[in-house]
């Protein structure tokens, strides 16, 4: 039995939907289940020369055989999830899917408030999607729940117990964590963050499994991180820096620009403590070094990617095991057999 969780160590995008769609074909999971904030989240998963952008379904969704959860935590848009449903179904979402019950329900309304309130869409620059408006009538107990709609009827059902049961039965779980360390509304940059703690311990919240449940937590970092919306960022670099180096990137949700910077060390580092890492993925190592691009043996990467990867665990002390060297789901070097 292993139950991961897969979690950004930055401010999201770190390219979690390669790493977590590469693990699911991998080492076929019987459970993908998705924590998270929301729809605000937009994953890339890149199959052959298929890409698709994922804000509800669990990302893991191309390994067939997974059953897919959508834990309690987890705040849904019926038309988005309903939409991409019907856009998958080539991989028989709606016949594996579960939303629990208890999720909470974006409406029309709080995308609205969203978008036109000037705190949230000019100051936080969020992705206006309504998250933080459901949110906080979460919290103020009025919020909608899944069982109250019924276009979602099909696919109710209670999350924590089929995550729990499966764990007994000693099958293997795989959470997906959204967003970002440092867009938690406890741990990150406040207030530019978002409505939620977005670290390990709140997706387990979020699928309704207990601290000692977790064997493994995955924290994922992009060689050059990026952050969309407004906020510090203190190893930013200029746009003009950025396509000097070819590495401009745009929103899967908003299409907005990312604004990009070099690697931070010692906030690496503070996000394997925040989540107790067991292991990290290094994604976009092709854009640290061209030549990196589609290597899929450790050896075979250049020095100064060698040097990159053996700075990181140095000051983390977490191992990194799976390193990414494109967007395509099979472009990774897999070390977790000679490092663990
Ligand atoms: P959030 O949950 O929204 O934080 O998203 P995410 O972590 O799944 O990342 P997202 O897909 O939004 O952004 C990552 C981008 O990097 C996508 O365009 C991916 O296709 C791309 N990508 C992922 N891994 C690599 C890599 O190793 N190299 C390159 N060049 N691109 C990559
Ligand atoms: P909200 O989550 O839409 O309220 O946005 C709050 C902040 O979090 C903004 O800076 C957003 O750009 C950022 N954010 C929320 N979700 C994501 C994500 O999945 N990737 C990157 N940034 C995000
Ligand atoms: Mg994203």
């Amino acid at each position: 039995m292993v139950c991961s969780i897969i979690v950004g160590g930055q401010w999201g995008d770190e390219g979690k939907g390669k790493i977590i769609s590469y693990l699911c074909s991998e080492d076929k999971p019987n459970i993908i289940a998705r924590g998270g904030v929301g729809p605000n989240a937009g994953h890339t998963v890149t199959i052959g020369d298929k890409k698709f952008g994922i804000r509800m379904v669990p990302t893991g969704f191309p390994y067939r055989e997974a059953k897919l959860c959508i834990g309690a935590g987890v705040l849904v848009d019926p038309d988005v999830l309903l939409k991409e449903i019907e856009m998958l179904k080539e991989f028989n979402v709606k016949e594996r899917l579960t939303v629990d019950y208890r999720c909470g329900i974006i409406e029309e309304r709080h995308k609205i408030e969203d978008r036109e309130d000037k705190h949230l869409s000019e100051e936080i620059g969020t992705t206006g999607t309504g998250c933080g408006p459901a949110n906080r009538d979460r919290v103020l107990r009025i919020l909608k729940q899944a069982k109250d709609i019924d276009e979602l009827k099909d696919y109710l059902g209670d999350v924590s117990e089929i995550v729990n049961d499966a764990l007994d039965e000693g099958k293997d779980v795989l959470i997906e964590g959204t967003q970002g360390t440092f867009l938690s509304l406890y741990y990150g940059t406040y207030p530019y963050v978002t409505s939620k703690d977005t670290t390990a311990s709140s997706f387990a919240a979020d699928i309704g499994i207990g601290p000692t449940k977790v064997d493994e937590v995955i924290v994922v970092f992009k060689s050059f991180p990026t952050r969309v919306g407004a906020g510090p960022f203190p190893t930013e670099m200029s746009l003009e820096e950025a396509e000097k180096l070819g590495i401009v990137e745009y929103g899967t949700v908003t299409g907005r620009r990312r604004r990009v910077g070099y690697f931070d060390f010692d906030l690496a580092r503070k996000a394997c403590r925040l989540n107790g890492a067991t292991q990290i993925a290094l994604t976009g190592l092709d854009k640290y070094d061209k030549s990196c691009y589609g290597v899929r043996e450790f050896e075979k990467l250049s020095d100064k990617a060698k040097e990159f990867i053996e700075k990181i665990e140095d000051i983390t002390k977490v191992p990194v095991t799976l390193i990414s060297t494109g967007p395509e789901m099979k472009q990774i070097i897999d070390l977790r057999k000679e490092k663990l």
